[in-house]
């Protein structure tokens, strides 16, 4: 797809088709009163019989007989009333267009909504962000997964979008590039998620970190593998490993933009490649969607990839502790004891707990790099589904300012963190009888004691958790990978680029 930034007037922008906004209300924005006279006030006229809905989110494909108009259809988005048009709103009307376009017969489109008005801060309503926002959002509809169809679907006629905005100076480039990238972000994610677990294993994840690092002179890749692994005591990470033949990875990524002294972020993520439970087995019903329990991982993939295309001036490290969790003869039993890399003794009492066990050897080996702040990303408990639903991560850390700069990324950008606490009075849920610890909490607060366990090997430095397992994946009729916390990460790292 071709996505261009115009500023142009749209009266020279002609189209296959042109989408503007229909608020509730009489002020109408600048491009929609343009194009309403362009072709003979047929916008206002259907607005008045009450042919065109002004809900937001409600869309209609108005074709146009006027001769000689610059765009044969227009398509007409309900933006609601100006005092309820939140950024969510504005979103929501953003994404109900995008789907739109996506069986549209029109082969070039202008596409002109950012000029509509969005109460709420500056930081999120300003014309650029709602061009960076716009830019992610058309890539993210646009996004198709078919790779395992026998029938590919028929080509689709939508080649080019124009966005139309009015300004293409510097900044409102920048903010473009790095919406269309965060979008291509995610749907690489996406990808990598929504790829069946047969072919997507550790193996294969430590090769997609390869192709991307062959792909981006930007990007470093080091793999270890068992042997390594063991070489540094990585025991309850291989302790998962245990039970499957798929051996074991740990996928090392660079993205060195900054200056050579500036200490790195760091992104760990959980990358189970598919998720049993093992001996500690998981009932069948949905078993299938364990295959996103790399969520983490790919999310990771996804943050480097818009990196490598945006070169922002900053250090960041990540780190994917890649295993499968599967029940075999040599798989870790309930009751085992093993040794992590820290050195606590971790009894493993349920071996579906298995995220925390990868992630705490993952959170030890980042200490090498001294990092500025650790970030990990995982699809930990099933908890924070029922906490927080699928429309808030979970987030958890032992330091206040990186907790809010996470909170405000997730703000502006709509891809929204929840904090829950991470009291000491939590803590002893995790006393063992045998061990320094065991690898689950009572029933009770299944997301807080999994975050209990992983700060236990986290006091060095500035941490936060963000529990994705309700956010990354759609569940139901849409099942499938959403990307997400790819843009919460972007908007986060780039606010710390020089
Ligand atoms: N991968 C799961 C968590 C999960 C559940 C992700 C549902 C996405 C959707 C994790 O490994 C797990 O099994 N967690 C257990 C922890 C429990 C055994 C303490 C859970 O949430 O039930
Ligand atoms: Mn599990
Ligand atoms: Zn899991």
């Amino acid at each position: 797809m071709n996505f261009t930034l115009s500023s142009k007037p749209l009266s020279g922008l002609k189209a296959d088709c042109v989408v503007v906004a229909i608020p509730d209300g009489d002020q109408w924005p600048a491009s929609s009163r343009q194009v309403d006279e362009a072709i003979g006030g047929l916008l206002s006229q259907l607005k008045e019989s009450g042919d065109l809905a002004t809900k937001a989110g409600s869309t209609a494909l108005v074709p146009v007989q006027a001769n000689g108009a610059n765009w044969p259809r227009v398509i007409a988005v309900g933006t609601g009333k100006d005092a309820e048009r939140t950024p969510a709103v504005y979103r929501k009307a953003v994404a109900a267009a995008a789907a739109q376009l996506k069986d549209s017969a029109a082969a070039h489109v202008v596409f002109a909504l950012t000029d509509t008005p969005v109460t709420g801060d500056d930081a999120i309503t300003a014309e650029n962000a709602l061009l960076n926002v716009t830019a992610r959002i058309l890539e993210e509809q646009l996004y198709t997964f078919t790779d395992f169809k026998s029938e590919q679907p028929p080509a689709r006629k939508l080649n080019k979008v124009t966005v139309v905005a009015s300004a293409s100076d510097a900044p409102a480039k920048a903010a473009f590039k790095l919406g269309l990238a965060t979008g291509r972000g995610m749907n690489f994610t996406r990808d990598l998620a929504n790829m069946p677990p047969n072919i997507c294993n550790p193996v294969w994840l430590a090769e997609q970190a390869q192709k991307l690092a062959s792909e981006f002179d930007e990007i470093k890749v080091d793999i270890l593998d068992e042997d390594q692994m063991k070489e540094l005591g990585m025991n309850t990470l291989l302790s998962v490993a245990a039970g499957s033949t798929q051996p074991a990875r740990l996928i090392v990524m660079e993205y060195r933009g900054g200056d050579a002294n500036d200490k790195p972020h760091v992104l760990v993520g959980k990358g189970i490649t598919f998720d049993t439970g093992g001996i500690s087995l998981k009932p069948g019903q949905g078993m299938d969607e364990m295959k996103y329990d790399m969520g983490g991982a790919a999310a990771v993939f996804g943050t480097m990839k818009v990196l490598a295309e945006t070169k922002p001036k900053l250090n960041v490290v990540t780190v994917i502790a890649a295993a499968e969790n599967m029940p075999d003869g040599s798989a870790t039993r309930p009751g085992d004891i093993v040794t992590s890399m820290a050195g606590h003794t971790v009894e493993i009492l349920n071996t579906d707990a298995e995220g925390r066990l990868v992630l705490c050897d993952a959170l030890t080996y980042v200490k090498r790099f001294d990092p500025e702040t650790v970030i990990d990303l995982a699809t930990l408990t099933g908890a924070v589904i029922v906490a927080l639903g699928h429309h808030a991560t979970g987030l958890l850390g032992n330091d206040d300012a990186l907790a809010n700069e996470l909170l405000a990324a997730g703000e502006r950008t709509g891809d929204r963190a929840w904090r829950l606490p991470l009291w000491d009075e939590y803590q002893s849920s995790l006393d063992s009888n045998f061990a320094d610890i065991q690898n689950i909490g009572g029933r009770d607060a299944g997301t807080i004691t999994a975050a209990c366990f992983l700060s236990r090997f986290t006091k060095e430095y500035r941490w936060a958790h963000l529990d994705i397992a309700g956010t990354a994946w759609h569940t139901g009729k849409n099942k499938g990978a959403s990307g997400r916390p790819v843009p919460l990460l972007v908007d986060y790292l780039m606010s710390h680029a020089q």
